[in-house]
């Protein structure tokens, strides 16, 4: 790898465009915790390491752009959940943040449950081991075959998402002889305090069944009367990356709310309640996340609190942290390639990578940190862009970052915090290939899923 020397970028002192940063940090070589991966640290020759491993054999063995997941970490993360929750509680992790058949084992082996939303994360679940009882099924448009695989295998739940929906499902299960468990997903009418693409339960969006009008209420009667169903609770789902645990606090009151309504009305007390996921985590140092035993003890105390004052049994609470889980467990390692010092601007710092293995940032405008991961430098900070190979300019993998100004071809850079919805969400654009995912445990580093190939491109090319 090359260390050239390069003229330096503008420094700091000489120009602050608009954007998200505040100030360089004091020391470029630290990597703050709240954003790395646990087992992440700077060894004594300045490399970092992660699960014991240095990223320049990683670089080496798995090639780059690569994302770099901390199997401890994931395990550690996931185990938290559980226990926070308890015996009372089920956790789903949210497949959609990133699965694979690896995932679904270490989800399994640490007593979380799974939620999928497609076919495909559904056949991913079942191939590894994951018991149907122990898979939710989501999505605001299932297909009937789906649907039918889901009720065959026997998942544990189907999230219900619209009136058709009621009845697809229990047309189905009464074809198949089964009485499907399900759960209707409302929409409460919260505002997150998130971007508007991943903020769900304010009404005017695609997904659930209002509370307002009383549609819940009649999801509800109509579910009730079919026989193919059994409606085991009520689903909210208010967004993703939330801090501010009101959200949480006004829909877990509304949903128990039309719990009560349902008791009054029909008679019964439906056992179950899940609030979803979205809980927010650190992609940069301003961030300040909950702890899951924090967020359990929160959402128990709502829901018990609520109930209380309806007099209603507390149903068994469920959850389904994606994000939260395996967002900070994975870092993506680039080497860079050019380094473009815009004079009045900043370095346009060039890596093997860009939207199509991280698309959050041109979609979401979603903030990341970065960090120069194969040596040290003791060069002042530049304000740099980090940016991809596609053919476009919203091609942005890090929107504002300070880097060392000595920074070169052939360093390797880390983006933490991409564990979640980047290989979940990673595209083919212009061809590029989708980047392995590598799993660090103890030494070892395997790929749990491997870089994608030209040869896998052209199998699909079958004109
Ligand atoms: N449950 C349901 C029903 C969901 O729709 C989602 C996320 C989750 C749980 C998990 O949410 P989490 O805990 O991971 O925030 N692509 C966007 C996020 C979309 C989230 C969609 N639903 C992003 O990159 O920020």
């Amino acid at each position: 790898m090359s260390r050239s020397a390069h003229p330096a970028g503008p420094r700091h002192a000489d120009v602050l465009p608009e954007g998200h940063y505040s100030a360089p940090p004091a020391d470029l070589n630290a990597l703050d915790p709240k954003v790395w991966a646990r087992t992440v640290a700077r060894g004594a020759d300045g490399v970092v390491t992660v699960g014991g491993v240095d990223v320049n054999t990683l670089a080496e063995q798995h090639g780059t752009p690569a994302y770099v997941l901390d199997e401890a970490d994931f395990r550690a993360r996931a185990r938290a959940w559980r226990e926070a929750f308890g015996q009372d509680a089920d956790v789903f992790y949210a497949g959609k943040a990133f699965l694979s058949r690896a995932v679904v084992r270490w989800l399994h082996e640490e007593g979380l449950n799974l939620d999928v939303c497609s076919g495909g994360e559904l056949a991913t679940a079942l191939s590894a081991g994951m018991p149907a009882e122990r898979i939710a099924f989501h999505g605001n448009n299932k297909s009937t075959h789906e649907i039918r695989r889901a009720v065959e295998a026997g998942v544990g739940r189907i999230v219900l998402d619209s009136f058709q929906e009621i009845v697809r499902v229990a047309h189905v299960a009464q074809e198949l002889g089964r009485r499907q468990r399900v759960q209707i997903r409302i929409t409460v009418g919260v505002e997150a305090h998130t971007h508007e693409f991943i903020a769900t339960a304010h009404e005017d969006q695609k997904f659930g069944i209002p509370l307002a009008g009383g549609q819940a209420a009649e999801a509800v009667r109509r579910a009730l009367q079919l026989d193919g169903l059994e409606l085991i609770g009520i689903h909210s789902h208010i967004g993703s990356q939330i801090f501010d645990m009101s959200g949480f606090e006004v829909a877990a009151h509304r949903v128990v709310g039309l719990l009560k309504d349902i008791r009054d009305e029909h008679g019964v007390e439906l056992p179950e309640i899940d609030l979803g996921g979205g809980l927010g985590i650190a992609y940069t140092s301003g961030d300040d996340p909950r702890e899951p035993h924090e967020i359990a003890k929160a959402l128990t105390e709502i829901v018990t609190r609520e109930c209380e004052s309806a007099r209603l049994r507390t149903p068994r609470i469920s959850v389904e942290p994606g994000r939260a889980v395996v967002g900070p467990t994975a870092f993506t390692l680039y080497e860079v390639g050019t380094v473009k010092p815009l004079d009045g601007l900043r370095t346009y710092v060039s890596v093997d990578g860009g939207m199509s293995d991280n698309i959050r940032t041109a979609l979401y405008d979603a903030e990341y940190s970065v960090a120069l991961v194969s040596r040290t430098s003791d060069a002042e900070p530049m304000l740099a862009r980090v940016v991809g190979k596609h053919c476009e300019s919203g091609d942005i993998v890090v929107k504002d970052a300070f880097l060392p100004a000595d920074l070169a071809p052939g360093d390797l850079i880390a983006v933490p915090a991409t564990g979640a919805y980047c290989r979940s969400m990673a595209s083919n654009y212009n061809h590029v290939l989708r980047p392995p995912v590598v799993a660090v445990h103890d030494g070892a580093s395997r790929e749990i899923v491997r870089r994608e190939t030209e040869e896998d491109l052209l199998r699909l090319d079958v004109g």
